[in-house]
């Protein structure tokens, strides 16, 4: 006879339904490749059941309840009690993640979330299991969906950031409130997670330097089509002078970049070592039935057998100040020695520029440069200098460019 898996549910919602569902529809599936049939032992939600009951009904824990209050304590209770944990939740393994690891290993039980960064896309497990011998030297991609469709539709149609957002959340593409989907905090979280993975360190949500996408105006974007460079919002981690880099920006790719094709809510992520060259994935980032084919995915692993837990082997410094090429968009008053200006600046600076363009007259004048990479320090210690100079119409506004060229 079959043995039963008994799963307790935390969190019934958006991804959580569609889990229950699909627990029904695959639980054959799930009993004839694992020798064990899932059955869901609980739901607990605002409205419904009791936490104590689901964990000492359960053998895995399913948390899908999202923030981290009382999502941390409702997963250490559990990893506590020796339960196998899956979660979706990339703020509490972000802000938490230290002392869920050492939780799970304690107790010898698996802490699996594939599901917390690009969706169904298997990145997690790619980085941790299928790349295990290899030294990783950078993580990077598009690793928010709500963004990428604003990105995408803002340089598709011309409008706005507001605008777009208004279109997104109409379409389901971004949350009531879009903040930190937005601002770049629930990218920084997934570059958390995938840093820790990739380079064996602990990595938390605070050495994450972060930044969104509400100050991109229409104009950025025409204009960055002149170089033949489209927008994305990116995370990048990285080894870096000795160290690691952990970052989420607004960034230009030239259009040869694998992840300049990537639109609308889709996710991409790529993984370079001198061992494999590099890895593209990509795939939906987020939806119900998406992201609980990822959850179903982790707990057929823990029912089929043992698998990795994390574990920091090195603690490596986090650098700040690294090296980068930017756009750089100036609204300059129509007079000459304007741009024997700007230059003097940025030479005085070292920021050398690859390529400029001027534009329009009068009150219109504009410059648009991009830089080669240079220090970010170096470069935004020109702009501060660029800011005071007297002939400028307005803030300039600086966006970085990736100028790796791929073939
Ligand atoms: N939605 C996506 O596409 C997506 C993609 C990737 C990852 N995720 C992650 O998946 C998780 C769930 O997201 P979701 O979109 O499914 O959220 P959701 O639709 O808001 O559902 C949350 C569920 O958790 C329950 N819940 C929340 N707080 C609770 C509490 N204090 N006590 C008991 N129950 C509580 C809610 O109960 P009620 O039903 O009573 O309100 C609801 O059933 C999050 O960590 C999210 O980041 C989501």
């Amino acid at each position: 006879m079959t043995e039963t898996a008994r799963i307790g549910l935390l969190g019934k919602g958006t991804v959580g339904g569609a889990f229950y569902e699909l627990l029904r529809e695959r639980a054959d599936y799930v009993a004839s490749v694992s020798g064990k049939r899932p059955e869901i032992a609980g739901v607990l939600r605002r409205s419904e059941g009791d936490f104590e009951e689901i964990l000492a009904a359960s053998d895995i824990v399913v948390e899908l309840m999202g923030g981290t209050d009382p999502a941390r304590e409702y997963v250490l209770r559990a990893l506590g009690s020796g339960k196998h944990v899956v979660t979706a939740n990339k703020q509490l393994l972000a802000q938490h993640g230290d002392e869920l690891f050492e939780a799970a290993r304690a107790n010898g039980v698996q802490l699996r979330f594939e599901a917390a960064v690009a969706g169904v896309v298997p990145v997690i497990r790619v980085i941790q299991e299928s790349l295990a011998a290899t030294e990783i030297t950078k993580v990077f991609g598009i690793v928010n969906g709500t963004t990428n469709f604003i990105l995408t539709e803002m340089a598709r149609t011309g409008a706005t950031f507001e605008e777009v957002l208004q279109r997104a959340q109409e379409l389901g593409y971004a949350e009531a409130d879009p903040s930190d989907d937005v601002g770049g905090a629930d990218a920084a979280a997934k570059m958390a997670i995938l840093a820790r993975l990739a380079f064996h360190t602990p990595v938390g949500l605070s050495d994450v330097s972060y930044e969104g996408i509400t100050d991109i105006r229409p104009e950025d974007l025409a204009y960055a089509k002149q170089f033949g460079l489209s927008l994305k919002l990116l995370g990048v981690a990285e080894l870096r002078d000795g160290g690691l880099s952990v970052r989420v920006f607004p960034c230009f790719l030239y259009s040869g970049h694998p992840l300049a094709p990537v639109e609308g809510p889709f996710n991409a992520v790529m993984v370079e070592a001198p061992a494999i060259t590099e890895i593209t994935m990509s795939g939906p980032g987020a939806g119900g039935v998406e992201t609980a084919t990822a959850v179903l995915g982790d707990v057929v692993s823990i029912l089929s057998g043992e698998a990795p837990v994390h574990q920091a082997t090195r603690r490596l410094e986090i650098v700040r100040d690294v090296a980068s090429s930017f756009y750089l968009h100036l609204e300059v008053a129509d007079r000459p020695g304007v741009l024997a200006a700007v230059a003097d600046v940025l030479g005085r600076n070292d920021v050398s520029v690859r390529s400029v363009v001027q534009h329009g007259q009068g009150d219109e004048a504009r410059l648009v440069m991009v830089m080669h990479e240079c220090p970010e320090s170096r470069f935004y210690a020109a702009l501060r200098e660029l800011e005071d100079l007297d002939f400028l119409r307005g803030t300039p506004r600086a966006i970085r460019v990736i100028e790796e060229e791929f073939v």
